[in-house]
């Protein structure tokens, strides 16, 4: 497939470029700082802009078969980054022919804080709590789009490996503050926009206990 990831220098983007990269597909990345991608210039297509940029996205999606968000604010707890995106980027989707997005939010975002343990929603529903606003804006504009959406909502996120052994559905049953790699949410990613599965629907990704 040719992909254009966004968020593609932060920690997850990386992942997707990379096994990506690895399963064979054309991948374009969406970044605003290229440098931080230099070691993989010569495999990757590197395309300058800012997410919240109609015209910067306009001209960035067409010609692929997907786009993947792993837009992101870093450390910050306070930003509007995914409402600002999500707007952009289903503004710019419209004439671009490009159908197919798997949006990267969190678990704990919108209604889903209610299937939360209690540990969850104690930390979901006050640090987080102005980051997940933001973020629940941002899903329920994707929603209302004509996209092909997935919303990915995985559990705390690691650097570790990938396990292939996490869980994925529409709910899951959660106990204490279970974690995740970054690496297994890439392969969520990935193997959902190759697919139809989870096409207009919202995937909860857990570790496997
Ligand atoms: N940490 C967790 O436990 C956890 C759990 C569930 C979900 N999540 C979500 O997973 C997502 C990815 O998190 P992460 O820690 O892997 O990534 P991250 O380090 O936060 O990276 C964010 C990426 O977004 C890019 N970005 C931000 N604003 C942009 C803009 N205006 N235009 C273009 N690019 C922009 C950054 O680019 P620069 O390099 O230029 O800054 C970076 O590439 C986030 O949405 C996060 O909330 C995290």
């Amino acid at each position: 497939m040719k992909l254009l990831v966004l968020g593609a220098t932060g920690a997850t983007g990386r992942e997707l470029l990379v096994q990506a990269l690895r399963a064979g597909h054309e991948v374009t990345a969406f970044v605003r700082n290229p440098a931080a991608l230099d070691d993989l210039k010569s495999r990757v297509r590197v395309l300058t802009g800012d997410a919240t940029s109609v015209v910067d996205l306009a001209a960035a999606l067409p010609g692929h078969d997907a786009v993947l968000s792993a837009l992101g604010s870093g450390k910050s707890i306070r930003s509007d980054i995914a409402s600002r995106a999500a707007t952009a980027l289903t503004e710019a989707a419209e004439d671009s022919g490009v159908r197919r997005a798997v949006f990267l939010s969190a678990f704990g975002v919108g209604g889903s804080l209610a299937q939360g343990s209690v540990m969850q929603k104690t930390l979901y529903g006050t640090v987080m709590r102005s980051l997940f606003a933001d973020k629940a804006v941002a899903d329920e504009v994707i929603r209302a789009s004509a996209l092909d959406w997935t919303l990915v909502y995985p559990v705390a996120l690691t650097h570790g490996p990938a396990t292939g052994t996490y869980r994925s559905g529409e709910k899951l049953p959660m106990r204490g503050l279970p974690r995740m790699s970054r690496a297994d949410v890439a392969e969520f990613m990935l193997t959902a926009a190759a697919g139809t599965e989870w096409i207009r629907r919202t995937a909860v990704l857990s570790s496997s206990r």
